[in-house]
């Protein structure tokens, strides 16, 4: 029975079917998930914090509320992943546990500090420029609750990736200063992100399962290939130069050769050792623990409304 369990759960995936949460799936297919989603899910919820930072100090009314809005919406992100994460059996509290104790990876990205208002247009434009070009195959994930929740994810990574490159454009055609502000904020956050694709193909120990079972389709080096292909042109309306003096268009591949990316210093910020992990890991464990009056009140009012109802 379970070959055939099997059988049936290759066949599905071979003929590009979804899995939904009641069918049959191999245990491994199952934590491979449960790691993946969890992992987004951490990452948008600590992805709050580097632009949050900014709300208060927005330059106009008009920034403050995209602001507000995009913050907002990240912390939506995190709810509908730990919802997805939820249908494959694991509890939301356990997730957290294990954010919060240290024990849970979340993107490396989001372990640089925002120092200045250009990077909010930064993150914008390049950060979740990036997570688009990852998170759009991810709608044709197998398993479906992810794929599906993907689909309003990139919509909204859509605007927030606009408004990033809006409000550069906006600086960009200000002073000297501005300028000068976008080019440092550039040259602080280029590097960091082409690396947010994960480690090259060859050291990707996750990416052939991944790949098999159709919760990735293009691998982390042709995402990373595709980001920087897409970005060079952009770069160029902005007025801004990407700081790497090995990028060139390669007429023969048909693609912008780059140059190398500094994996030691990656792996540092991933193992917990990047300029900001300690102060996100305390901020989200203190905003927790701040939290509780409001989950201890949703469950009292939850408790309450079932008791009237069995009367
Ligand atoms: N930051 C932190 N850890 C990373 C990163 C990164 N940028 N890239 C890879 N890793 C980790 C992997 O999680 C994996 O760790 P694990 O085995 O302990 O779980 C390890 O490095 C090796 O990487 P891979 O074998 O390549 O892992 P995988 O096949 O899962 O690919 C990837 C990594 C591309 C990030 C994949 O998990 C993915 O597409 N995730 C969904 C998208 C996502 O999480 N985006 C978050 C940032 S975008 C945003 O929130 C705005």
């Amino acid at each position: 029975r379970a070959d055939a369990l099997q059988q049936a759960f290759d066949a599905r995936i071979d003929a590009d079917a979804r899995i939904e949460p009641q069918d049959w799936m191999p245990e491994a297919y199952r934590k491979t998930l449960v790691r993946q989603i969890s992992q987004h899910a951490h990452s948008e919820i600590i992805g709050m914090q580097p632009e949050g930072n900014w709300i208060s100090r927005a330059p106009s009314l008009k920034r403050k509320a995209i602001l507000l809005a995009k913050v907002q919406d990240e912390g939506g992100h995190g709810l509908y992943l730990y919802s997805a994460a939820e249908t494959l059996g694991v509890s939301r509290d356990a997730l957290l546990d294990a954010l919060h104790a240290g024990k849970a990876k979340y993107s490396s990205i989001f372990n640089y500090p925002t120092l200045t208002w250009a990077d909010v247009g930064v993150i914008g434009w390049l950060v979740d420029g990036a997570a688009i070009m990852n998170q759009v195959p991810i709608c044709r994930c197998s398993y479906g609750p992810y794929a599906r929740a993907m689909i309003r994810i990139c919509k909204e990574e859509s605007f927030h990736q606009r408004q990033g490159y809006e409000n550069l454009m906006a600086m960009m055609k200000g002073t000297a200063a501005q300028r000068a502000m976008v080019q440092e904020s550039v040259n602080r956050w280029y590097w960091p992100v082409l690396a947010m694709f994960g480690p090259p193909d060859a050291d990707s120990p996750n990416s052939a399962l991944g790949m098999r079972w159709g919760i990735k389709r293009i691998s982390n080096d042709d995402l990373r290939q595709k980001f920087v292909d897409a970005t060079v042109p952009q770069a160029a309306i902005l007025g801004v130069t990407l700081p790497d003096p090995d990028l060139k268009w390669n007429e023969e591949r048909g693609h912008h050769d780059y140059g190398a990316i500094d994996w030691d210093d990656f792996w540092a910020v991933v193992n917990g050792n990047g300029p900001c992990n300690k102060e996100r890991l305390a901020t989200r464990v203190q905003a927790h623990r701040e939290g509780q009056w409001v989950r201890d009140a949703a469950l009292a009012h939850a408790r309450k409304q079932q008791a009237r109802a069995l009367k």
